[in-house]
């Protein structure tokens, strides 16, 4: 039985010699896999979430039937939003929706701040009961959204194109955006601290529309809020992923974080030149490409984990895996990771 910092995963954050590198897959516990979608027939979204048990056995499926060396909560970025007093809604085929957004001082005002985290008491008991059912198989991943994404959602009320509005409010009323960005990034610090508690082994923020920004403006509205974050996450190494936002690695390299993800726009090698080798690198598998044939699958992987090197390297898709995609073709990803020769 490994102990918890035995496990390649761990290994690969702390810079340790592997002898593979190790592999999971962004949004793995969900709608490619026929179990997911049994649930989802008979339990709505939040239902799912808010249900340990349930959150347990959909967390465990992707570990049990298609082998990955991480377990990754099963929960959603917009529980902060909740646990802050705005209503999400899932739309079923289109989306979060929130039926009142933040638009000004009077909204910021009424949003909880302090002790929000609390609110969210059914993920630490999810992620409990994962941990004694994991039995330290393999480690457990927490997450939450980025400031920056979670204000997108806060502020447009849906997804978008171009997430204009989002950039609207911070441009004209960036003393408000700064001061929701701050509270957003207040109640994640105690989030991600209070899952690290009970029982998070490491913990990822998705900043998926951080790309949006300019290599300028990200700096403004997404980067010290990120910064801030992988330096307060106490007791287990963060991960950050910057989507589209490859201009920032440099700078996020010598940040307090323990890994970055990567999309698959970057190349591998001038990932590594950025971030001067100094990082553990995550990535970076285009998602659409496991629906090539598994041949091809296999022989992608292998030069994706020749160019990044096997050492300080997370193989994963380079964002979440699509419902369409089979499960043996998503098997043939992680068992090309897993026989890995250089
Ligand atoms: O990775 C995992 O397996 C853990 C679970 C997880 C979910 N959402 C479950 C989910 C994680 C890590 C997320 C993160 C998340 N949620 C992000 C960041 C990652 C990314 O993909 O960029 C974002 C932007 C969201 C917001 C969100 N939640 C959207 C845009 C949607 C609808 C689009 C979609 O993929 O269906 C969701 C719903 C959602 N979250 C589903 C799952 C499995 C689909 C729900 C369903 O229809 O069953």
């Amino acid at each position: 039985m490994n102990t918890p910092s035995e496990h390649l995963m761990l290994k690969a954050l702390r810079g340790e010699q592997v002898s593979r590198p190790p592999v999971w897959m962004m949004r793995q516990a969900g709608r490619y896999l026929p179990d997911y979608i049994k649930l989802r027939e008979k339990y709505d979204f939040f239902t799912r979430c808010e249900t340990p048990e349930l959150a347990c056995e959909i967390t465990l499926q992707p570990v049990d039937q298609v082998g990955v060396d991480a377990a990754i909560l099963f929960s959603d970025i917009l529980v902060v939003p909740q646990a802050m007093g705005l209503e999400v809604q899932l739309i079923e085929s289109k989306g979060p929706f929130l039926p009142k957004t933040i638009a000004n001082q009077n909204d910021l005002d009424a949003l909880q701040v302090i002790g929000a985290e609390a609110n969210l008491h059914y993920v630490y008991e999810a992620l409990r009961l994962i941990k004694k059912e994991l039995n330290n198989r393999v480690p457990l991943i927490g997450f939450a959204g980025a400031p920056w994404t979670i204000l997108c959602y806060m502020v447009e009320g849906k997804g978008s194109k171009s997430f204009d509005k989002a950039k609207q409010f911070c441009f004209s009323q960036p003393q408000l955006a700064h001061s929701l960005l701050q509270k957003i990034t207040d109640v994640t610090i105690a989030y991600l601290n209070a899952q690290v508690v009970a029982g998070a082994d490491l913990v990822q923020v998705f900043d998926s529309w951080s790309g949006m920004l300019s290599p300028q403006d990200f700096k403004i509205f997404a980067q010290p809020y990120l910064e801030q974050i992988a330096a307060a996450v106490k007791g287990a190494p963060v991960i950050l992923f910057p989507k589209g936002s490859w201009y920032a690695l440099a700078d996020l390299s010598k940040s307090a974080a323990s890994g970055l993800g990567l999309d698959w726009t970057i190349e591998p090698q001038f990932a590594r030149q950025l971030t001067n080798n100094s990082i553990t690198l995550q990535g970076n598998f285009d998602p659409c490409k496991l629906l090539a044939p598994i041949p091809e699958i296999k022989k992608s992987v292998k030069e994706m984990i020749d160019a990044f090197g096997p050492q300080r390297y997370i193989a994963n898709l380079g964002h979440g895996i699509l419902p369409n995609i089979p499960v043996d073709h998503a098997k043939a990803f992680v068992d090309a990771v897993k026989e890995y020769q250089a």
